[in-house]
């Protein structure tokens, strides 16, 4: 199959590699030409290593590479079935590409956005055919996670979103639906990981090796300072904020000052070499795993803020409980889905602790989804 990609940044370039080992043609476009040399560059590297170990045939990776195609124009890219989006996360820039494509490519051709936080069905507005646009929703790194969200618009077809499950697959990738609600089904319930973290060393309950040693020791690659830093302060602020505007405001989705104080002052994180953690001196500055009461006790209350998010995105039909377990367990790695954490605990037992965090704080944020309490009247779990 023939594949257009626009924008070779990360994203851009990770995808690409993804279809070319899928057997596709890639054709990729960026503005930049200096970018189109790196990802052409890296795909090549990247495929000669995947070579080198033996991941892939011999000869395989020089197979591959010979289906990419360095693109000039835009317009010249209109000639693939299936295009993909993935130049920056602003939403003027993605609509006058996707105008583009839906002026020049071919009728049949499937036209996709890999926006992380942006609504679908208003992108969907650049194109005059809005049946054939979608939302696909890779990971990074896409070449090593399975997982992608498809993300139909409110005019999106059935058929395009079957082909575009069927292409996916034939590519390898694990598919879940997703409506096309603010942060789709990760981004949103991933919320609390990062502002109930936030909360608690703010409350000075805690402090940032407690919290992560307290996910390390339930299974967690990463905690979420440990995280934040990765992904990068500005970055993770700024879905924060998107998905806050993107609610109208719902006040518990608010940002934290806190990680904003760390972004104006530059303390991103990795990038750098100061976040929450240290990473310029010789000195490692990592959290143990935790084990103490403490530990413990904030662990279980991020996790209810968790349980919580995807017990309301269930409750407002955003995605089913399987795509929302295999959502959260391949897209960021969580050690278990939530809503089957949720039936370990017990969901009375969530309901309870819950309301105690209600009665104490009185705000929004800590209200329980109306999904979960009547679970527990019910004396039901989500897969009881
Ligand atoms: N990085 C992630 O972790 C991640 C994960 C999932 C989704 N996304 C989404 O994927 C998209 C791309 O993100 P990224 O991290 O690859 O960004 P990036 O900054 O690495 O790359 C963006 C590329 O788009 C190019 N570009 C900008 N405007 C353009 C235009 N008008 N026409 C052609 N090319 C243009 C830039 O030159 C750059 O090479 C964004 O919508 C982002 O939200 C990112």
């Amino acid at each position: 199959m023939n594949v257009g990609i626009v924008g070779a940044g990360t994203m851009g370039t990770g995808i690409a590699q993804v279809a070319l080992m899928a057997g596709c043609e890639v054709h990729l476009y960026d503005e930049n030409e200096d970018s189109q040399i790196n990802a052409r560059d890296l795909i090549l590297a990247r495929l000669n290593r995947l070579e080198e170990k033996g991941k892939i045939g011999e000869g395989t990776a020089k197979r591959y590479f010979g289906n990419l195609y360095l693109i000039d124009h835009l317009h010249d890219l209109t000639g693939a079935g299936f295009l993909i989006e993935a130049i920056i996360e602003n939403r003027e820039a993605k609509m006058q590409v996707i105008k583009v494509l839906d002026q020049r490519a071919g009728g049949d051709s499937i036209i996709a956005t890999n926006t992380s936080s942006l609504s679908i069905s208003e992108l969907s507005k650049a194109c005059r055919n809005q049946e054939r646009f979608l939302g696909i929703h890779f990971f990074n790194p896409a070449s090593l996670m399975k997982l992608v969200e498809i993300v139909p618009g409110f005019k999106t077809s059935d058929f395009v979103v079957g082909k575009s499950q069927e292409i996916l697959d034939s590519w390898g990738k694990t598919t879940v639906i997703a409506k096309d609600y603010p942060g789709f089904i990760v981004n949103r319930i991933a919320r609390p990981f990062y502002n109930e973290a936030l909360r608690i060393l703010e409350e000075g309950i805690a402090d940032i090796y407690t919290i992560d040693g307290a996910f390390l020791q339930e299974g967690f690659k990463m905690g979420p300072f440990q995280l934040m830093d990765l992904i990068g302060n500005d970055i993770n602020y700024q879905v924060n904020e998107t998905v806050w505007q993107a609610t109208g405001f719902e006040s518990r989705y608010r940002p934290s000052q806190l990680q904003k104080n760390m972004m104006i002052t530059n303390q991103l994180g990795r990038k750098t070499g100061k976040g929450f953690y240290d990473y310029a001196g010789d000195k490692s500055d990592s959290p143990a795993r935790d084990n103490s009461e403490l530990g413990r006790r904030v662990f279980k209350r991020v996790l209810l803020m968790l349980i919580n998010e995807a017990a309301d995105l269930l409750y407002r039909g955003v995605a089913s409980k399987e795509h929302i377990e295999l959502a959260m367990t391949l897209g960021v790695n969580y050690p278990k889905g939530l809503l089957t954490w949720a039936d370990e605990i017990g969901v009375d037992e969530c309901v309870a602790s819950i309301d105690k965090l209600f009665e104490h704080y009185h705000e929004e944020r800590y209200r329980c989804s109306p999904l979960l309490r009547d679970l527990a009247n019910q004396q039901k779990g989500f897969f009881t």
